[in-house]
């Protein structure tokens, strides 16, 4: 295997106690079911299936969207589009869009403007991490889970050109020497 430096950042414990808390958030602030949450491919996958099974609720249903806004670079492209479109029709539902991490906002800002044109009932985001330093679009996120620096990480469905995605810590990935 080729080597590679990488440093916990944020411990599976950490992550999985701060899922429960949001969870709990969630399950209070939403007490009329159904709850439709759209996990963005493929980077939430991880986050989805813990933040759904750490609900209480029974009626939680589960939508996958498709974005790409970065190609094998640690940096945005800026484009973004639409890979794969949602199943159900969100009209008159309380969707919250799971994201791994905010970075630059583009995507979700984006993303927030196409889902609104559809008429949910509500629309709100949960986000694992959240780099604000690094925000050129404004976002407005309900639910944060860790804000961290302005560093590249991988794991707990974060991937650095497909890898690292099966980590189940996060970690920081420093460049080859
Ligand atoms: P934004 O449009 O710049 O906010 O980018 C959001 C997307 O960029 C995320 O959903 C990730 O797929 C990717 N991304 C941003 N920062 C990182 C990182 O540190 N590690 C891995 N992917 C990242
Ligand atoms: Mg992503």
């Amino acid at each position: 295997m080729p080597s590679d430096n990488r440093r916990v950042l944020i411990s599976s414990e950490q992550i999985q106690a701060r899922v429960r808390e949001m969870a709990e958030q969630i399950d209070s602030d939403y007490p009329a079911d159904p709850i439709y949450l759209i996990s963005i491919l493929k980077g939430s996958f991880i986050f989805l299936a813990d933040l759904a099974r750490a609900l209480k609720r029974h009626s939680v249903r589960i939508e996958f969207m498709g974005i790409s806004s970065y190609g094998n670079q640690k940096t945005s492209s800026g484009q973004v589009k639409v890979t794969r479109d949602l199943d159900a029709n969100i009209e008159g539902q309380n969707v919250l869009i799971v994201e791994d991490i905010i970075d630059s906002g583009v995507t979700l800002s984006y993303l927030t403007r196409v889902l609104q044109q559809r008429r949910p009932k509500s629309l709100e985001i949960a986000t694992l991490l959240d780099k604000p330093e690094r925000r050129i679009q404004p976002v407005q996120v309900k639910y944060v889970g860790f804000k961290i620096p302005d560093e590249f990480v991988v794991g707990y469905g974060l991937d650095y050109a497909e890898d690292y995605r099966n980590l189940s810590d996060i970690c920081v990935l420093a460049e080859s020497q």
